[in-house]
This record gives C-alpha cells, sequence and structure tokens, in this order.
C-alpha cells in the first residue's frame, strides 16, 4: 500500500517522459504470474497494483490504481487487446462508466482531477495458460479520448 502510494507520487513528480518511454511497473507477482506494465500515453505514467494474482484467475481480483484525469469521463471504457507470439488472439471492450449506470465511485470525475480506486472488479474467471502474453489496455471517454493506455506483459510459468 505505501509502496504503491510512493510509487503513484513519483510518477507524478515524475510528470512527462521527454522523448523516452516510461518505466516498466511490476502489477503482481504470485501464484506462478507474473504482470509487468509499462505506461503508452506520452502524457503520463499510472499506478496499477493487482492483490493476489494467479494463474488461476478468480472471478473477483482486488486491483488498486491511480491517476491524474486528462479527461473528463463521465463514460468510460475500456478496449483489451490479447497478443500471443505477435498474434492478436482476443479483442475485448468492456463499459467502464455509462451515463445512467455508473459502476464505480470515480465516474463522472473532471479533468484535471485525481482518482484512486482500491476494490474489487468483476472479471471473468479463467486460467491462464503457460507462456508469455502481452496485452495492450487503453481507457478512453465517449469522445474517444485517451485517458490511460497500458502495454503488459504476463508471465505464466
Ligand atoms: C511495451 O511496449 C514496448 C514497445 O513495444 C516494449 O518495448 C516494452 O517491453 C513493453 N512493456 C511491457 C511491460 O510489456
Ligand atoms: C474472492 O472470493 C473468494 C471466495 O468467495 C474470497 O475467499 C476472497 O476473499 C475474495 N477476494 C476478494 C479480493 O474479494
Ligand atoms: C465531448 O465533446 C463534446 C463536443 O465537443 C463536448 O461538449 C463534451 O463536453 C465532451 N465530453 C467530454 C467528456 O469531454
Ligand atoms: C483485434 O483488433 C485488431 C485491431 O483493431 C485487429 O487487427 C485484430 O485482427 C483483432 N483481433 C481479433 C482476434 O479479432
Amino acid at each position: 500500500m505505501k509502496g504503491f502510494t510512493a510509487t503513484l507520487l513519483v510518477c507524478m513528480l515524475l510528470g512527462g517522459s521527454p522523448g523516452g518511454a516510461w518505466p516498466t511497473h511490476l502489477a503482481c507477482r504470485s501464484g506462478g504470474l507474473e504482470v509487468f506494465y509499462q505506461s503508452c500515453d506520452p502524457l503520463q505514467d499510472f499506478g496499477l497494483s493487482i492483490d493476489e494474482c494467479s494463474r488461476e484467475l478468480k472471478p473477483n481480483l482486488s486491483i488498486r490504481f491511480g491517476l491524474i484525469l486528462r479527461e473528463d469521463i463521465r463514460q468510460l471504457f475500456l478496449d483489451v487487446t490479447l497478443v500471443s507470439k505477435g498474434v492478436s488472439v482476443l479483442n475485448f471492450s468492456y463499459p467502464i462508466c455509462e451515463e445512467d449506470f455508473p459502476k464505480f465511485s470515480f465516474c463522472g470525475r473532471r479533468k484535471g482531477e485525481q482518482i484512486y480506486f482500491a476494490g474489487p472488479v468483476n472479471n471473468p474467471a479463467f486460467d491462464i495458460l503457460q507462456g508469455e502474453y502481452e496485452i495492450l489496455l487503453e481507457l478512453y471517454n465517449e469522445n474517444h479520448s485517451t485517458v490511460a493506455c497500458a502495454n503488459a506483459t504476463v508471465l505464466c510459468s
């Protein structure tokens, strides 16, 4: 928890990756699974951690993340692309905040605000097959403006 907040703070203080890439962060490492991610938003880095990850993914993963909003998020969507050996094997789009159906407390927050979320997310439960995967994640609002973007590497042994 402390480490997470500190990481987030450092990220915000650094405030920009002049000409370079953001550092790679560890989101979780347990139960035969390691997840690393890197922000692919040139404007900011963000903090993410997953509690108790394992290769048998539970349906109620608990996550924490924090970022500064670069756009209003009356509506928020997440696109996930799973890539294995250079081939995209799964595309998946998920509404997080909808006008009449805000699932999370941070829905409706405004540009410039800092959001911090800690809690369970409803995710599908499945067993991750052994191997190495790349995951691209993009959060965007109703105007298709990027709110956050990350590429992650999942190592399952
Ligand atoms: C993110 O993508 C960059 C560029 O393709 C790559 O060099 C980097 O290793 C990736 N990071 C992670 C954590 O997957
Ligand atoms: C998820 O559910 C399991 C079984 O119902 C429970 O033991 C576990 O504590 C829950 N985890 C979270 C993060 O809520
Ligand atoms: C989306 O664009 C419209 C028209 O430019 C604007 O009125 C609205 O505030 C924008 N919404 C967000 C969440 O930025
Ligand atoms: C996922 O989307 C990308 C880009 O839109 C596309 O190139 C790819 O073929 C799609 N993959 C699948 C499995 O649908």
